[in-house]
């Protein structure tokens, strides 16, 4: 059944690659992004693939002066859920500047859950991230696993989620999925939307591309002297379109469940690979050379990880079918496509 649903964070990265999925299936979309980190292009791009109904409203989740209207055109537009991205998503950044990630990711969630109330819209699928596992479990690693993130980044995605159990417990009209994501690369594979960091890519494929296409001299390879196939870090990476799609599988579940449920569940291939196995691929598929260098490990890294997404499979019906090939393939046309990202045209 069509919905009208509210995607925060639309215009990003993965949002965009969800409002596609969504659009496609049939429902009605309400994008809200501040593009702080995404371009206004997407949405342009999101209407060129995906021809339907789709909103945009330009505001701040976490700017409390914005909070009503955001509230009010939540209402307006009769939403029925929502899938929730807006976030910043920088590591590195989030150690320097914890404060600014705790306003904005929680800040942003709480204005989500306060609108999808006003509306009674109490379904909400949520992107949270391997990154809430940290280094303490066995690979392939289950829902069940220990939690406990090692950054504010991290943490603001793991008390997201403790924010959202409350909440439902609170309130039993809540529907909730909380889906954590392994390492999301590649691109829609008509080369329309894709990843375009702000400034130096953080993430390995990003890294990658760039250095393809001549933008970067060399990539970084951070340790290879993990306790791992050839030493350097594993991890697994997720097509965004297989990703994507798990949100509409994960938005159709919620559909059918009783009231009061929520979900943590993994979306990973539940294949590791190692950096230098992710540089042969892009080579291969971008036949461009990857000059590279190894340097120290990254603070805060870990050897290892990768999902077992048999809950996935269980409750969605849902598995990643695309192969490291197609990744790469799908990354490198974005970015021959789009040398300089959404800024080119
Ligand atoms: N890597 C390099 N060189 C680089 C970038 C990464 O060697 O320039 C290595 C890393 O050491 C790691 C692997 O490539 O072994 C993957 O690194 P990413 O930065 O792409 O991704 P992470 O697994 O570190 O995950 C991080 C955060 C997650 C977040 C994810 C996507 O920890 O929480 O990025 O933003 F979800």
């Amino acid at each position: 059944m069509a919905k009208n649903l509210v995607v925060t964070g639309g215009a990003g990265y993965i949002g965009s690659h969800v409002a596609v999925d969504l659009i496609n299936a049939g429902h009605d979309v309400l994008i809200i992004d501040n593009f702080v980190n995404s371009h206004p292009k997407a949405i342009e791009r999101i209407k060129e693939i995906a021809p339907g109904r789709i909103d945009l409203l330009e505001r701040d989740l976490a700017n409390a002066d914005h909070a009503d209207e955001i509230v009010d055109a939540i209402k307006t537009f009769g939403a029925d859920g929502a899938v929730h991205l807006a976030g910043l998503k920088a590591v590195g950044e989030s150690v320097e500047k914890p404060a600014k990630y705790y306003s904005t990711n929680i800040g942003s969630a709480l204005t989500l859950i306060r609108a999808l109330e006003a509306a009674n819209a109490k379904s909400l699928v949520f992107s949270s991230s391997a990154t809430v596992y940290g280094d303490y479990n066995d690979n392939p690693v289950t829902e069940d696993g220990e939690t406990g993130a090692t950054n504010p980044y991290g943490r603001t995605k793991l008390f997201i989620e403790e924010i959202l159990k409350d909440i439902a417990r609170a309130d039993n009209d809540w529907k909730i999925v909380n889906l954590r994501y392994f390492n999301p690369v590649g691109a829609h594979p008509s080369g329309k939307i894709g990843e375009d960091p702000n400034d130096i890519p953080n993430n390995l494929f990003p890294y990658i591309a760039q250095v393809a296409i001549g933008r970067r001299e060399k990539l970084t390879v951070f340790g290879n002297d993990y306790a791992t196939r050839d030493g350097t870090g594993v991890r697994d990476y997720i097509h965004v379109c297989d990703l994507a799609r798990g949100h509409v599988k994960a938005l159709d579940w919620l559909s059918g469940q009783k009231n009061g449920v929520v979900k943590d569940i993994n979306l990973g291939a539940g294949v590791g690979y190692s950096v230098l196995e992710a540089v042969s691929a892009f080579k291969r598929a971008s036949n461009r050379d990857i000059p590279y260098e190894i340097a120290a490990r990254r603070e805060g890294d870990i050897a290892e990880i990768y999902a077992d997404a048999g809950l996935a499979n269980e409750l969605l019906n849902w598995k990643a079918e695309k192969s490291l090939e197609e990744m790469c393939a799908d990354h490198w046309r974005w970015q021959s496509q789009n040398p300089n990202g959404y800024k080119t045209d």
